[in-house]
């Protein structure tokens, strides 16, 4: 009889598979007659006899159902119906066996090995279902648990370019001050010499703001910041003022109706012309880069007489080398310093206003303002800390 399934082929066994010729003696005991009573160790004749086919059977039924795991189960596969399983190795003596004996030790070998296929399938899909369901509950997520992580927010880049041009003052010894951003109408005009029904005040498209005989306004501009400067300070003063200004304009690649201006102002005894350009040199050289060059070019503003349009040239300006248009400036006018009851016969002094958005768009080349108000937080991220 053959050993047992787990045992290796004989010698004799393994030679007869290899030529292809039965083995010396007849093998084939399918237990229709007295089984063999030699000890199955020192047996050397392999046969296909029930009991090798149902220990077989039991063996493999046994690891089937103990195996917990579709890995183990892939193992047992193989180990019990594969190539060289002990059934595989049953069938292999086939060819041994006399024909008129073939078909019942097909039949036997057959049922066995279809009830281990049967057993393999059913604990297949038994482990695959119990995995399906294991995985689901470890991959489970509680959409209404609370966040464990933060992703780290950051700083818009016009508010940290305003700071580093406030610094650029700051280091000169000038002062930071802030306004309102709602503003009254007299410290948005008529303090700054825009008469009643001067085309100017419509020159800056205003949101007023209801009821109206409030006469309160979103302010287009920061200039409202000289004179609450010139009232609330000893003279001299030396402030600058970065903030957020409204007016009616459509938002398009180049303007937006909420914008940022830094405006400067410095009142003193003796200032010219030459003091503010040169403020204006060291500025936009500290903030642009060395090769940076200011043109000023007549202009009017009601605040300023003289006043001038504010250009910046610089090398290396996205689309190249070329003038922008980046502010408003002059020498503060006198009837501004008298709304502050300041003699202009005794003070003199410079402002400028420029626009903190156009400056990021053409120093760090950003290309439409649509992306500075659309709040998604990668825009700001590329920046950094440091614009
Ligand atoms: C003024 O607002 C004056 N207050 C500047 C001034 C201050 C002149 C002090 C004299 C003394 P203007 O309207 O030109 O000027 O605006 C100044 C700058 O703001 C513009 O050059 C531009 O850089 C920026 N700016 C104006 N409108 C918009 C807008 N809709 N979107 C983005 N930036 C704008
Ligand atoms: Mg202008």
């Amino acid at each position: 009889m053959l050993s047992a399934p787990s045992r290796p082929v004989s010698h004799r066994n393994r030679a007869a598979i290899a030529t292809g010729q039965p083995p010396r003696r007849s093998p084939l005991n399918l237990g229709l007659v007295s089984a063999p009573t030699e000890n199955p160790t020192t047996t050397s004749e392999p046969a296909i006899s029930e009991s090798a086919v149902s220990a077989a059977v039991t063996a493999a039924l046994t690891a089937i159902s103990a195996a917990e795991t579709s890995v183990a189960l892939k193992a047992v596969r193989t180990e019990h119906a594969g190539e060289s399983s002990p059934l595989a190795k049953l069938n292999a003596l086939m060819r041994s066996v006399p024909n008129d004996q073939k078909a019942a030790a097909g039949k036997l070998v057959g049922q066995a090995r279809g009830r281990v296929t049967q057993a393999l399938t059913a604990r297949e899909s038994e482990i695959g279902a119990a995995e399906a369901t294991a995985q689901l509950a470890a991959e489970a997520v509680d959409v209404t648990a609370a966040a464990s992580t933060w992703t780290a927010g950051a700083r818009h880049p016009i508010s940290v370019l305003m700071e580093r041009a406030a610094d650029v003052f700051v280091a000169m010894g000038w002062e930071v001050a802030e306004g309102p951003e709602l503003e009254s109408e007299w410290f948005n005009f008529d303090g700054l010499n825009f008469d009643e029904d001067h085309p100017a005040r419509a020159m800056q498209d205003t949101f007023f703001v209801e009821p109206t005989d409030a006469h309160l306004v979103l302010r287009t501009q920061t200039s409202p910041v000289q004179l609450r400067a010139l009232l609330s300070r000893e003279l001299p003063v030396y402030v600058v003022g970065p903030g957020r200004v409204y007016r009616t304009d459509e938002l398009d690649a180049t303007h937006t109706p909420v914008f940022h201006q830094i405006e400067g102002i410095a009142i003193d005894k003796g200032l010219t012309m030459a003091h503010l350009r040169g403020t204006l040199d060291h500025f936009v050289q500290a903030l642009f880069g060395p090769e940076a060059k200011v043109r000023l070019r007549p202009n009017y503003f009601p605040f300023t007489e003289p006043s001038a349009e504010l250009d910046v040239w610089h090398p290396t300006f996205k689309d190249g080398a070329r003038w922008i248009e980046w502010g408003g400036c002059g020498m503060v006018h006198p009837n501004v310093l008298r709304s502050a009851g300041i003699d202009p016969e005794i003070y003199s002094g410079f402002a400028f206003g420029v626009g903190a958005d156009r400056a990021l768009m053409f120093r760090n080349d950003v290309k439409d303002m649509h992306d500075m108000v659309e709040g998604d937080v990668r825009f700001s991220q590329q920046f950094g800390m440091n614009v």
